[in-house]
């Protein structure tokens, strides 16, 4: 899931990502049944985090190669999994030709401002007949959140609502005209809420943003951070915690593409 910035994804703590956040994968096991992966097949996993989707579709008989732009994912991937393959790439400026009967990712694509560049990476990568199939947040995703971020910022003086801009999460036609446009044929497009739990109660939230929201910290800075991470959890206490723990405003945009 972290196909981040490196200056950012860098700091990727792969610790607290398995210790925090394996609902990303538990709900990946979803956009797995729908790759439907077969026995000898040659499947990409862009994203790969942490390396447990690969793992799983591995299960299948699947020849896994897993890929992040974070090395620090990649390592503990290859800790984790010493038995299949993973690689630091870039899903901007992927290399692989005509070499996969799927690419397949999860909850990594809205790192990524480019998508023409990642759907390029993909045909190229894909044999032909082969299919793209990826779940990413869609238009709406964790508004509540960013909203709530954007105005303790403002609040703080530390930066205009809008500024900060983490992540790409496009609409579905946006999402087919670049799919399109770069000749995939789109057989599956679907966006849809799903309001998401996050780990560890009290301190979901906070959590989350210090997992993801780096952006949003480095503005608010050191000296206003907890002043920050307290106004975003009093403005969005009323509208997503409830019994005892966060939830964060997910929205999904699923996608299959054949090429
Ligand atoms: C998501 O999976 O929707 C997501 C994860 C981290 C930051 C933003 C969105």
């Amino acid at each position: 899931m972290s196909e981040k910035a490196p200056e950012a994804g860098a700091a990727w703590d792969a610790g607290l990502y398995n210790a925090k956040h394996d609902f990303i994968w538990k709900y990946g096991s979803d956009v797995v049944s729908l790759l439907d992966p077969r026995a000898g097949e040659r499947i990409l996993d862009l994203g790969c985090g942490t390396g447990h989707l690969s793992a799983q579709i591995a299960e299948f008989g699947a020849q896994v190669v897993g890929v992040d732009r974070s090395a620090e994912m990649v390592a503990a991937a290859r800790a984790a999994y010493p038995n299949l393959k993973f690689e630091v790439a870039d899903a901007r400026r992927l290399a692989y030709r005509e070499e996969f009967d799927a690419v397949f990712s999860n909850a990594a694509l809205h790192w990524i401002h480019e998508p023409e560049l990642v759907f390029q990476g993909v045909w190229r990568a894909l044999r032909p007949g082969g299919r793209f199939v990826a779940e990413l947040g869609g238009k709406g995703n964790v508004r509540e959140m960013q909203d709530a971020m954007d105005r303790a910022l403002d609040e703080l003086g530390a930066a205009r609502p809008g500024e900060v801009q983490p992540w790409y999460f496009p609409s579905v036609s946006e999402y087919v005209t670049v799919a399109e446009k770069n000749g995939f044929e789109v057989r599956l497009i679907t966006l849809f809420d799903r309001p998401t739990a996050l780990a560890d109660g009290a301190a979901g939230l906070r959590n989350w943003i210090v997992m993801f929201g780096a952006e949003y910290l480095a503005k608010a800075g050191e000296v206003k951070r907890e002043e920050f991470l307290r106004r975003v959890e009093e403005l969005l206490r009323p509208k997503l915690f409830r019994d005892g723990q966060w939830w964060g405003d997910y929205r999904r945009l699923r996608i299959v593409a054949c090429k």
